[in-house]
This record gives structure tokens, sequence and C-alpha cells, in this order.
């Protein structure tokens, strides 16, 4: 199980916060989410769509791009601040310390470059390397990503290669320069079972051959079962549970938590018919309830719901919720 007792950490997010200037006014769709990542741990961050999830992701990869966006708060990678920093002082970090694989490949990618030359682009942008030394990398990193003939589908565009087949391209372009950090958006969901088992695997290696910290953007809580270490829970830009996998996963403490659980397929036996979702769906960021912004799907709503809750602690996890408040501590408010 994973030492919780702390190394120094890797990343620090305090009270990230991103809002857009929109025509019925300001929309905050990331709000005050802090949280840490430590060298080599596998850390899930799950939720239902519109959850904030790739913003916090791009947040941090300083790839926020959009002018009606505000970002606030703090995001520290190996002690130092990120928010802030010069666009060329970031690339020297973003794909060489920082990689992320995004939501959608072909968006990370351009269409009129071959797959090789862009990989080996991205391997000259941070390394001292001849165009021959980077193109034999690009080659042998897509064959450890598990492309067939790499030394052909090197001379690809992105086009021409089927959804998994992109998505290993794009992963070898993250990982060509050994990050000590991979974000990965989603990277299975646009694939079929084989393939997603296959690139979850390839992640696993990452971490486990050049100890690289993971961050796993993920909707689906069985993903998150396989291989996280540890698991943050958002709903409606909020972090509303964290803590490592196997208590959360067992005792889960917020019934959003408890909700995505139940959406898992059982892995034996009979498949139901229908799986049991959460009711209704997620309120979007220019139409938040008041008080705790799970109340109105949630089956144990009552009273003190009106007021949004604070963290509390129990044991190892936090959790945004006032149902078992009697029992746990409070680690911080999370009120505006
Ligand atoms: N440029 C923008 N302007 C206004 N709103 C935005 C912008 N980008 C994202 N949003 C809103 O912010 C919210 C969070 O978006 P985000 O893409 O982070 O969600 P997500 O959790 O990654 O969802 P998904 O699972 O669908 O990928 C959404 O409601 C989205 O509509
Ligand atoms: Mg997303």
């Amino acid at each position: 199980m994973l030492d919780r007792t702390p190394s120094e950490p890797l990343l620090s997010v305090d009270s990230l916060t991103v809002s857009f200037r929109t025509e019925h006014g300001l929309i905050t769709a990331v709000d005050k989410v802090s949280f840490a990542i430590r060298p080599g741990e596998l850390v899930s961050l799950v939720g239902e769509s519109g959850s904030g999830k790739s913003l916090t992701s791009l947040a941090v990869m300083g790839l926020i791009t959009d002018p009606n966006a505000i970002l606030t708060g703090s995001i520290r990678y190996k002690g130092r601040e990120l928010v802030g920093l010069s666009r060329h002082k970031l690339q020297a970090v973003r794909g060489n310390e920082i990689a992320m694989i995004f939501q959608d490949p072909m968006s990370a990618m351009t269409p009129v470059y071959t797959i090789g030359w862009q990989i080996a682009e991205q391997l000259r942008a941070h390394r001292k390397l001849t165009k021959k030394q980077a193109r034999t990398r690009a080659i042998e990193l897509l064959a450890e990503m598990g492309m067939p003939s790499p030394e052909v589908q090197v001379d690809r565009y992105p086009h021409q290669l089927s959804g998994g087949m992109r998505q290993r391209a794009m992963i070898a372009m993250a990982l060509s320069c050994d990050p000590s950090l991979l974000i990965a958006d989603e990277p299975t969901t646009a694939l079929d079972v084989t393939v997603q088992a296959q690139i979850l695997r390839l992640i696993e290696q990452l971490q486990r051959n050049h100890g690289s910290a993971v961050i796993l953007v993920t909707h689906d809580m069985g993903v998150v079962a396989e291989v996280a270490d540890r698991v943050m829970v958002m709903y409606a830009g909020r972090i509303v549970e964290e803590g490592p996998k196997e208590p959360v996963f067992m005792h889960p403490g917020h019934p959003y938590t408890e909700g995505l659980l139940r959406s898992i397929p059982p892995m034996h036996g009979v498949r139901p018919h229908r799986l049991i979702a959460i009711p209704g769906a997620p309120p979007s960021p220019a139409n938040r309830p008041p008080g705790c912004r799970f109340s109105p799907r949630c089956a144990y709503r009552y009273e003190p719901c009106g007021i949004d809750p604070p963290l509390f602690r129990k044991e190892q996890q936090d959790i945004a919720c006032y149902r078992a408040e009697a029992l746990l501590e409070p680690v911080g408010v999370q009120r505006p």
C-alpha cells in the first residue's frame, strides 16, 4: 500500500480556480481545487462529464489559452510556482518534466506532419539530438509503445492511423522526454476494451520503469479500480472526496463516490441489464445549486446541506459531506 507519510510533493495545487467571462457573467468551472501529487504515485481524477477534470489538467500544463479565462491559485512543481511563469519558461517545464496525453489525440497532433516528425521535433526541442538520432529514437519509442512495424508507421500521418495507434503515437510523444509527471486525460475512452487494457499497461509500465508520477483522468471507476494508488473524486468543479483507493472503494464517504462505485459493471457473473446510475445530471457551472452542489441528486440530503460542506478528514480520506460529520474532524472550509 502507498506510504502516505509525505515525501516532498512533486506537484502542489492550492486553491486553483478557473473562471470564464461569458455573456451570462462570470462562470467558475474549477473552484478552489487543492491537491498534491507525490513522486511516483498514480492518482486518478474521476468524475462525470463537465466536472472540470480537463480544465484542471490543462491549468497544470499552462495550456488554458482562452482569453476570457481567469486563473487564480497556486500550482507548484518541485517547489517552483508555475502560475504567472512566462510562456518561454513554462515551455521548458512542459514536455520535458510534465507531459500530457490529451483527451482528443487529433487535437495534440498536427495533421500535416508525420507522427515520426512530430515525435522527433518534441525530442529535439528538449534534447541535443541530430535529426537522424531523433528519428531513430522515435522509432524506438513507437516500438516500446507496442506499435507494429514502427519503421513503417513512423512515416504515416495521424489520420492514416487507427484510434489505438494514434493514441500510442501520442503516448510516445508524451513519454519522449521521460517526464516526472504524466497527465493522461481519458487516454482510453475512445478505444475498444482490449486496446484500453494495453494502454493502461503502458501507463503502469511508465510509472514502474521510469518512476514517473501519473494523474490519470477518467470517468470510469473500473479503470480507477484497476490502476490507481489514490483517487480524487471531482464534482461540479470541486474535489468532493480524496484518499487512497482501498478505503475509498471499501468505505466511500461521499454519496457521489458511492454512486460512481455502483456504476462499475461486475467482473464476473451475469451482467445486469442496466447499471444503477446516479439519478439526474450534474449542474452546469452557470447554474449551480446553493449549498452542497450534489444535494439535488443526493438520497441522503438533509437540512445542513443548504450550506456548502467543508472538507472533513476520516483517517486517510477527505470528504466534503455532512453525513458523517460527528465522526469526522474538519480540515478545511470550502465556502466562498
Ligand atoms: N473555454 C471555455 N469557456 C467556457 N466554459 C468552458 C470552457 N472550457 C470549459 N468550459 C466549461 O467548464 C466545465 C468543465 O469542463 P472540462 O472540460 O474540464 O470538463 P471534464 O470534467 O473534462 O468533462 P469531460 O469528462 O466531458 O471531458 C464544463 O462545463 C465546460 O463547459
Ligand atoms: Mg475532459
